[in-house]
């Protein structure tokens, strides 16, 4: 189990039976202005003690309590004093261990139903005596554990809100993390402020000196090197890292040849000319595309791009360390080259993040157990020998983007939508010349620039535009043309596992459409991609 708690800050502590909504009810928490943490289903009671949470929530899960190797929780939680709200299986852990009765119904309810609100429960102050609540759940409370009442009812549950005051536990059959259940933020604020007691103590200010102590604290006089790639991520990390740490951080960019157009102006100017890190650019393109010179294969195109870029980043370090030796600054790589693991650069950062932190629960059905095919800068860490600095690792992305603005970095950067490590490489099918990457990237501009100009960038995961080895006929003026396919691919997704293209409007896909055929030589066609992802991805290779 790993924890990245900070002992000064209010606590709830999420129990993960392996519910697809465990993180959102971190991020629901966390929205209250509340340091929410995820912890696997199985953490002891005296692990939680030493924790000090100010209250316990135990998620939703797809198991049903009389499984074999259901997930259980350790009953010595309900008695340590601390407030616990049990939410779907959560409620159902709660009424199983404390005495109550839970049958299996055999099938899980899934849908809209109304809650009656029994007067005087704590949770559901200011609510009125109604609620749209949102159910899905197998199990089903039959019997209450002795101390508990009913706090609300439902039209085919006298159990699905239920309390026991005295102990502060309390249990829902449905869920208030999801936007089904409207007024469900109201529930959980009640219980997070008023009977947990927590404080809104969870600010991205307050974040920001911490992590900038903790980093001075972890990498004291020694030097760090960052990959920047332009993401959100990692642009985030380095003004992050520079504010604590200033020229002892180094970034290096890699222009990989495969960058969108004008992606390495926009990070120098931002990361050299406005923040004045201490930026090495390398343009490493003609290499890259040498190396995928006829290749067509989507994963050796992966391995080779990955490998390269180790490869140009391990140059690009020594070449830092030997103009600081050449500089005179740095004390460290000639007094003790042994320090760290390469030279005078003892430390790598990486912007993870909490999503990428949290251990995943692995029970069977558990619709968030969708292999995650893509990593950052893979390898690394492992050939090098760094110790990693991970400043943003507690964060989730939304609180990641409001350091950022915090932090001063410009909306282009902060809110831009994720580009795989890959880049163009991945979006043009077959093989990758100099001539397809410039088709792609012009008809990418256009894409880029109707999204934003229309207020839709901003509102989807990804739009881009994917190169295709098809050519087809049309006709331009009075001649007939044989030309190349654009695929416009539009997605909306939470985390890039599941994603679904986006109901985009005509006029915006018509202008779209009409600009690439008119402005980008080769191109005579444009077809919408209408896969949603499973099971296709949403990147094309
Ligand atoms: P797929 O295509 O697997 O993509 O549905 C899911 C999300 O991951 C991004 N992606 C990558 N990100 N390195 C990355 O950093 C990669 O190699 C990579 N491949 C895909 C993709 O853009 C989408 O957001």
């Amino acid at each position: 189990m790993e924890t990245v708690s900070s002992p000064v800050h209010s606590k709830i502590l999420i129990l993960d039976f392996g519910s697809q909504y465990t993180q959102v009810i971190a991020r629901r928490i966390r929205e209250l202005q509340v340091y929410s943490e995820v912890v696997r289903f199985d953490i002891s009671a005296p692990e939680i003690k030493q924790l000090q949470p100010n209250g316990i929530i135990l998620s939703g899960g797809p198991a049903s309590v009389y499984d074999k190797g259901a997930p259980q929780i350790d009953k010595e939680i309900f008695w340590l004093g601390i407030p616990v709200l049990g939410i779907c299986y959560g409620l159902m852990q709660m009424a199983h261990h404390l005495g109550g009765e839970v049958v299996f119904t055999g099938k899980r309810e899934y849908g809209a139903g109304t809650l009656q609100i029994s007067d005087g429960s704590q949770l559901f102050d200011g609510l009125g005596n109604q609620l749209d609540v949102w159910n899905s759940h197998g199990d089903e409370v039959t019997a209450l554990p002795k101390g508990f009442l009913t706090a609300g009812r439902t039209e085919s549950s006298n159990f699905a809100a239920v309390e026991d005051r005295e102990r502060k536990l309390y249990g829902l059959q449905f869920h208030p993390e999801v936007a089904h259940t409207p007024r469900g933020k109201e529930i959980l604020q009640n219980f997070v402020y008023h009977i947990c007691r927590c404080a809104m103590d969870w600010t991205m200010s307050s974040f920001i000196e911490e992590a900038c102590d903790r980093v001075r604290q972890q990498v004291s006089d020694e030097k760090v090197v960052l990959g920047l790639s332009g993401g959100v991520d990692s642009s985030v990390t380095a003004a992050l890292l520079h504010k604590a740490i200033g020229d002892q951080l180094s970034c290096i960019f890699v222009n990989n040849g495969l960058l969108r157009a004008r992606e390495e102006e926009i990070v120098q100017r931002v990361f050299g000319e406005n923040f004045h890190v201490c930026l090495k650019y390398v343009d490493a393109s003609e290499r890259f595309l040498a190396l995928l010179k006829g290749v067509t294969d989507p994963e050796t195109k992966r391995k080779l791009i990955g490998n390269e870029f180790i490869k140009v980043f391990q140059e690009a370090t020594e070449e830092l360390l030997e103009e600081d030796r050449r500089n005179g600054e740095r004390k460290l790589a000639a007094a003790s080259p042994s320090v760290g693991g390469h030279g005078g650069y003892k430390f790598l950062a990486q912007g993870t993040l909490y999503p990428d932190v949290i251990e995943s629960v692995s029970i069977e059905g558990n619709p968030a157990q969708v292999i995650k095919s893509h990593h950052n800068v893979g390898g690394l860490p492992e050939k090098m020998h760094f110790e990693l600095v991970e400043p943003v690792r507690q964060l989730f992305k939304d609180e990641v983007r409001q350091v950022g603005l915090q932090l001063g970095l410009p909306k282009e950067i902060v809110y831009r939508q994720p580009f795989p490590g890959p880049g163009l490489a991945v979006r043009i099918v077959g093989e990758v010349t100099p001539e397809r990457l410039s088709i792609l990237r012009e008809a990418d501009t256009i894409v880029q620039s109707e999204m934003e100009a229309s207020d839709w960038y901003y509102k989807v995961w990804q739009s881009f535009a994917v190169l295709l080895p098809v050519q087809s006929v049309g006709v331009m003026g009075d001649q007939r043309t044989y030309e190349n396919t654009i695929a416009l691919r539009i997605v909306e997704s939470q985390d890039g596992m599941t994603a679904d293209w986006v109901r985009i409007p005509y006029e915006l896909l018509a202008r779209i459409s009409n600009r690439i055929c008119n402005e980008v030589k080769g191109i005579n066609r444009v077809v919408f991609d209408i896969s949603s992802k499973p099971p296709s991805t949403i990147e094309w290779e």
